[in-house]
């Protein structure tokens, strides 16, 4: 089955922050990822990741999505992390600079065989040029029959950046091939995308055109380090009225009687045709979702 659940908006938090870590859950943002990784000095990781542990374990994240991001499997961290995350069960385990399938079935192999861990989902970040250069291959081994539990993309454009020596501008030109890239690669496995961070996040107008950008390249949602940036990315990424309006119309100008045998239609002077009631029905179904999520009484503080 198609995941729709609604990732507008990922706010990463240092897992050594504990101010940020409390602020979390009380911000309107569909994702939390607790970072041990690169926001994390290496002189205090160990003590992050107690923190990051006890503070998913408490729960009390009403409907947002928990997720836990590790160091890199090539480095000394990763072990300790990764048991962690057993003892935490966040809903995924975001991993890393992954550079190859192997690094998948590292993590996965920490979760196989224990029905605690059954909720817990894979996430990998792509952020290194190897990672990039095999992307496709790493997503399409989701379909093979040993199978892994990877769900999602997310893309990080700050390492890649640094790695490869690119200088963007505000169209960000140089990155948009392999947001494209990155893209297709998890489409045709099935996965779901985040793009990368804005750094200037006082910049309120260029992070709205970045995640405009994003949308159009076809990424489902924003990866963002700072409160002030979650109500842009949900706004951006969530169906504007518009389109729910539209999502609308597509599915009831099919289910009229005198259009019942018809494959393809003209509505509001556009052709319309049958492929496009699924992506009215997605629409829907995100839209509802988000509709939902507000709904959701939040839990008491403890
Ligand atoms: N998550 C949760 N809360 C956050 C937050 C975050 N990422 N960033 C800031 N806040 C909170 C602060 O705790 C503060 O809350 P308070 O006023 O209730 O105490 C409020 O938002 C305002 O913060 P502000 O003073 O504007 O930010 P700052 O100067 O302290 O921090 C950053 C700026 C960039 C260092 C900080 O936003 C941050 O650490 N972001 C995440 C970085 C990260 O995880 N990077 C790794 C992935 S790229
Ligand atoms: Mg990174």
């Amino acid at each position: 089955m198609q995941d729709t659940r609604p990732r507008r908006s990922a706010l990463y938090m240092p897992g050594s922050n504990s101010r940020a870590l409390e602020k979390g859950k009380t911000l309107p943002v569909d994702t939390l990822i607790f970072d041990l990784e690169d926001s994390v000095a290496d002189e205090v990781k160990e003590k992050a990741r107690d923190q990051v542990v006890e503070t998913i374990r408490k729960r009390g994240f009403g409907h947002r999505e928990v997720v836990m991001r590790v160091n890199a499997a090539r480095t000394a961290f990763f072990e300790e992390d990764m048991t962690a995350a057993v003892a935490a069960r966040p809903d995924a385990v975001l991993l890393s600079k992954v550079e190859s399938t192997a690094e998948i079935y590292a993590a996965e192999r920490h979760l196989r065989g224990r029905p605690e861990t059954q909720g817990i989902s894979l996430w990998a970040m792509v952020e290194t040029a190897r990672g990039l250069i095999d992307i496709d291959e790493i997503a399409a081994s989701v379909k093979k029959p040993e199978g892994h539990r990877l769900r999602g993309l997310v893309l990080g454009t700050n390492d890649i950046i640094r790695e490869t020596r690119v200088k963007p501008g505000p169209d960000r030109l140089p990155v948009l091939a392999w947001v494209s890239r990155a893209v297709l690669a998890a489409r045709a496995s099935g996965l779901f995308i985040l793009d990368g961070v804005y750094n200037e996040f006082t910049d309120l107008e260029g992070f709205e055109a970045e995640c405009a950008q994003g949308r159009a390249f076809g990424i489902d949602g924003k990866t963002v380090i700072h409160p002030c940036q979650v109500e842009i990315a949900n706004r951006l990424y969530g169906p504007s009225p518009e389109e729910i309006a539209d999502a609308k119309a597509v599915i009831a100008a099919f289910e009229k009687p005198e259009n019942h045998d018809k494959g393809v239609l003209a509505l509001n002077g556009r052709m319309i045709e049958r492929m496009h009631i699924e992506m009215a029905k997605r629409t829907l179904d995100i839209a509802g979702q988000i509709r939902a999520q507000s709904m959701t009484p939040e839990p008491a503080p403890i």
